[in-house]
């Protein structure tokens, strides 16, 4: 039956590959690759994608029995097996977590921080889960942003921290030192040269550093007062709607906090309810292996047109690489097929002028995600729309010259083959509701994609060997088990020092 199924995608794929998408796009039937949730509008016109390719992609979800699966999930089961834990993340989106004691006290300080004027500057300390999705979305919302100046620093590069206290003054500063496990050296390092930092200007880290963490003891031993905590199922790349995200809330207050909660959970119950043919995470989760797996693409592109979306590719990388760049499936066999590709992009326009070159004549046909908010974030003037419409016509232009090309036989460096793939996701403007719910829109899209390639999508032991081999290193433990090349560049550094 597995295989079947299979077997007709791959046939699929080798059929659609001899036709070019110029000749895909002309069809009459082709509005019925564009899909719609609310006001988000997935437009797949430009996917190698026909009714019966579709319907078996739709197929090998049921096969595989992905409604079961996000059942599962949504109900609390432990899916992460490896680690045996539920994965809890979207209940913090949920009406009642608002209601919760937890969520009330995190909301209480982070009002009472944009309260105190004495505090001009909120620093996060955290990688990773820990500093990518709440930076992103600090940077995405800076229209709403009335709160203190909110800096990230998750580096353990010691420039990370200093070039951002010396935009602060100690007596002014809160800190946030964010960490799930509140074991990671990068963050505790910064933590530590904070609080020396704090202590040379006389201020007591107990009334300026408060801990977020799902180990509240560890923080508590660590010799912080004040810890928000969440839940241990509440993967580190899922974290952003728990206390993960005080920096944000700080930033934009309580209520759009929650405008951007309600956005995720609309998602959520779209992602539950709508019929899999519409649904927009299934169709963009089954779109990933469908690229992978059946068209050959190793790499997947992500080109926010918006400035403030720039993070969203480093965030969106983190969250599908960490989560779904495995070898092994969840029973710990090896993967019959690859799964996870290389994620990676940047801010349109600013990228058409850079590896769009690549993307229109390389070689290799990578696919990409092209996303857009109709209307500008702010209302500035009719100047500052005109700019804004120039954005999306780009978007679109890229999208058709990446999908239509333009055959030259006289000159082959002015040729374009197009047949290239990509999507246009689009809404209405990003506010803080339709920013929760494209991040949950990708937050599903990876749970999905990883359901289908089979691993465990919630852990992420691949970083493990590294941390190791740093802290033996750094300890001087096991040295012999390291190459002559690693010892005589630790000694050259033990000299400098
Ligand atoms: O090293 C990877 C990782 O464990 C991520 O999964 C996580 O988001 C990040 O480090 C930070 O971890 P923590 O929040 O526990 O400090």
């Amino acid at each position: 039956m597995r295989r079947d199924i299979e077997n007709a995608l791959k046939s699929a794929a080798k059929r659609l590959k001899k036709v070019h998408l110029a000749e895909l796009m002309q069809l009459p039937s082709r509005t019925d690759f564009m899909f719609q949730f609310e006001d988000l509008e997935l437009d797949c016109t430009r996917q190698p994608l026909d009714a019966e390719s579709l319907s078996l992609l739709l197929e090998l979800a049921e096969k595989r029995g992905l409604a079961r699966f996000m059942d599962a999930m949504f109900a609390g089961e432990a899916i992460n097996l490896s680690e045996n834990r539920p994965v809890v993340h979207c209940d913090l989106r949920a009406p009642a977590h608002l209601q919760s004691d937890a969520f009330k006290t995190l909301s209480a300080f982070a009002e009472k921080v944009r309260g105190d004027k004495n505090i001009t500057a909120v620093v996060n300390l955290g990688i990773g889960g820990s500093d990518l999705g709440p930076a992103m979305v600090a940077r995405a919302l800076a229209g709403y942003h009335d709160g203190a100046d909110c800096h990230f620093v998750g580096n353990i590069c010691p420039t990370d921290l200093h070039d951002v206290l010396v935009q602060c003054e100690a007596h002014k500063t809160l800190f946030i030192v964010t960490s799930k496990t509140f074991t990671t050296a990068e963050t505790l390092t910064n933590a530590k040269l904070a609080k020396a930092w704090l202590a040379d200007a006389g201020v007591d880290s107990a009334d300026a550093m408060v801990a977020v963490t799902a180990y509240e003891s560890r923080a508590r031993d660590w010799g912080l007062e004040q810890v928000f905590s969440f839940d241990e199922g509440v993967g580190g790349r899922y974290a952003l709607w728990s206390a993960v995200g005080l920096a944000v809330m700080v930033a934009i207050g309580r209520d759009r906090f929650c405008e951007m909660l309600a956005g995720a959970h609309a998602m959520d119950c779209h992602v539950k309810t709508a019929d899999y043919a519409q649904n927009l995470a299934v169709i963009m989760g089954l779109l990933r292996v469908w690229h992978r797996d059946y068209l050959g693409a190793t790499s997947y592109g992500l080109m926010p047109y918006d400035q403030r979306l720039a993070r969203f590719p480093a965030w969106a990388q983190q969250l599908e690489m960490e989560s779904n760049g495995k070898g092994v499936d969840r029973n710990g066999k090896p993967l019959p097929h690859p799964a996870a590709p290389l994620i990676w992009g940047a801010a349109g326009t600013n990228s058409q002028h850079s590896f769009f070159q690549w993307l229109h004549q390389g070689v290799e046909s990578v696919p990409i995600d092209i996303l857009i908010a109709r209307r500008p974030a702010e209302d500035w003037g009719a100047a500052w729309q005109a700019s804004h419409k120039m954005l999306a016509i780009n978007a679109v232009a890229q999208a058709e010259s990446l999908a239509l090309g333009a055959p030259n036989t006289d000159e082959p460096h002015r040729h374009f083959p197009g047949n290239r793939a990509s999507l246009l996701l689009s809404w209405d403007k990003t506010t803080p509701y339709a920013l929760g719910r494209l991040l949950a829109l990708y937050e599903h899209i990876t749970i999905i994609s990883g359901f289908i390639w089979g691993v465990n999508s919630f852990d992420q032991w691949g970083v493990e060997l590294g941390k190791q081999m740093a802290h033996n290193l750094q300890s001087g433990q096991g040295l012999d088990a390291f190459s002559p090349a690693a010892r005589r560049f630790l000694k050259r550094l033990n000299r400098r020092i």
